[in-house]
């Protein structure tokens, strides 16, 4: 059991300390599906105030905060992006790597002069970072003027907090290390008319070495497939256009089910017969992707030809003391596989330079499988120790100079090699989903290919494009990160 204790009374109400040691255990506890509901007392605990929602890190916590302005809103709260309107501020965090904390911090530290402004600015912290024992001591410490603290499974109970907050004037500190039961119906605010996150499952179960997400997110829990297809029949029938399947591994969809055997594979397979128009998912663990759900994504029609697959390293040796539990030869079946039966996909993936111990030789076989797949992108990354993570404790690690020269060689190569690939698509025609001006040049519009990758291009004046719209464009330019062109129809 986490440590429910009560320690300095004068200012916190209630303190669930979280517990990394906890976090790691997977008990078998079944999971309830509970339905989201607003108890009368917090009715109204918002109205005439302004939030002002901060969210960084992955698609996970775009798609929980998309949840949170919802349960905000219900409350009567406004949004804003005026920092010093605000009467909540909340920072939905991530813990995956040192840097993202730091940038926290620094904003943490920056809302104090906008509190000693307002004093009665409430300030609430969650998502990764408060799942930390040491994010704990940190603002005991060092942040007393934060108000509310919770982790990635107590959404659900914001109302609660905010309550207490304001009610007791304590600070309310509540971060379980047991994941939660699955809420559905928690209303949502979506950042975007068109595109529309839905989750599919919480947690990972692969504790790959250096990854903390295991920790912080909990044991693998799955929706259940009625409510994901309802949800994105209901999106399609509001305008959405376009679904991403959220999950840490969506690839292990379904097998924590013990009533029914369904896989990623089966839903996919009937998410294809729903009338949404764009289906894509992320993100997705090798060792897990199996020939059902190759064979499902072949199917076409809705589901695009885009796969983001993460490979971490090309060393067999670095991948092993990843605890990837693939094979560089294994993955690369895997692609050919999908290149084969699909053969307009794109690939992106994920890569860590300078995990502990990786030789030059071991890195150069990244370079090597870069160049082999030819990815259409690839978000890289130097390793960064997480406490409490298996990696933290392992030896020989790179210097400052050594690990920064090696991402620079790795981007390199993956620029080279992105822009190659894009330059297939010059004078051709893609099928773009339209997202609106782009933000450095209010005359271009910007959109997506099927195989998700960023179009520019200039908009047919006599009929303009509007937002949402699936249109044709004729690629004129490619680059490494984007491809240019002009609407033809
Ligand atoms: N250091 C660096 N990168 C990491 N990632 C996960 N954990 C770490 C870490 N400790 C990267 C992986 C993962 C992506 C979301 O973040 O590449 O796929
Ligand atoms: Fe982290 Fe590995 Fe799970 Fe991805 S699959 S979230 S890298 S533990």
């Amino acid at each position: 059991m986490a440590k429910k204790i009560k320690m300095n009374e004068e200012k916190y109400t209630t303190l669930v300390e979280p517990s990394l040691k906890e976090a790691r255990m997977r008990k078998k506890n079944t999971i309830e599906i509970n339905q989201f509901f607003l108890e009368s007392k917090y009715f109204n605990l918002g109205a005439g105030k302004h939030y002002l929602l901060k969210t960084y890190g992955c698609q996970g916590n775009m798609a929980d905060s998309e949840k949170i302005a919802g349960i905000l809103e219900l409350l009567g709260y406004e949004k804003t992006e005026n920092e010093v309107e605000a009467d909540l501020v909340l920072f939905n965090t991530c813990a995956i790597r040192e840097n993202a904390e730091e940038r926290v911090y620094g904003e943490l530290g920056r809302f104090n002069k906008f509190k000693k402004q307002n004093p009665n600015m409430m300030i609430g912290i969650c998502g990764c970072m408060p799942q930390e024992e040491k994010t704990i001591m940190t603002i005991k410490n060092h942040f007393p003027q934060i108000n509310i603290v919770f982790g990635t499974h107590n959404i659900a109970s914001l109302p609660e907090y905010i309550y207490d907050a304001t009610k007791n004037q304590k600070n309310v500190i509540d971060v379980l290390s047991v994941e939660g039961n699955i809420y559905e119906n928690i209303p949502t605010i979506r950042e975007h008319t068109k595109k529309a996150w839905v989750n599919i499952m919480y947690g990972c179960d692969e504790f790959c070495t250096y990854c903390i997400v295991p920790y912080t997110r909990g044991k693998e829990r799955s929706r259940r497939p009625v409510d994901i297809i309802q949800e994105v029949e209901e999106l399609a029938h509001q305008g959405y256009v376009e679904v991403t399947l959220l999950g840490q591994n969506v690839n292990a969809y379904g097998k924590d089910f013990t009533d029914i055997k369904y896989t990623f594979a089966n839903l996919l397979k009937d998410l294809h017969k729903t009338s949404i128009k764009r289906l894509r998912f992320t993100t997705s663990h090798p060792r897990d992707l199996d020939n059902n759900t190759i064979e499902a994504m072949a199917l076409g029609g809705n589901i695009m030809p885009h796969f983001h697959l993460p490979v971490q390293s090309g060393s067999n040796e670095v991948l092993k003391r990843m605890n990837r539990k693939y094979t560089k030869e294994e993955y690369l079946e895997k692609v050919n596989k999908l290149k084969s039966l699909i053969p307009d996909i794109s690939f992106t993936t994920d890569i860590i330079v300078a995990f502990p111990g990786e030789t030059e030789e071991q890195f150069l076989e990244t370079l090597e499988l870069v160049k082999t797949v030819g990815y259409d992108g690839a978000y890289t990354f130097i390793y960064s120790p997480r406490e409490g993570t298996p990696a933290a404790k392992f030896e020989n690690h790179l210097t400052e100079e050594e690990k920064h020269q090696r991402l620079e060689r790795l981007n390199e190569v993956v620029n080279e090699y992105a822009l190659k690939g894009h330059q297939k698509y010059e004078n051709q025609v893609v099928e773009v989903l339209v997202e609106g001006p782009s933000k450095n040049n209010k005359d271009i519009l910007t959109g997506y290919t099927k195989q998700n990758m960023l179009v520019n291009f200039n908009d047919n004046k006599e009929h303009p494009c509007a937002i949402g719209d699936l249109i044709n464009v004729k690629i004129t330019k490619a680059y490494s990160w984007h491809l240019f062109g002009e609407v033809i129809n």
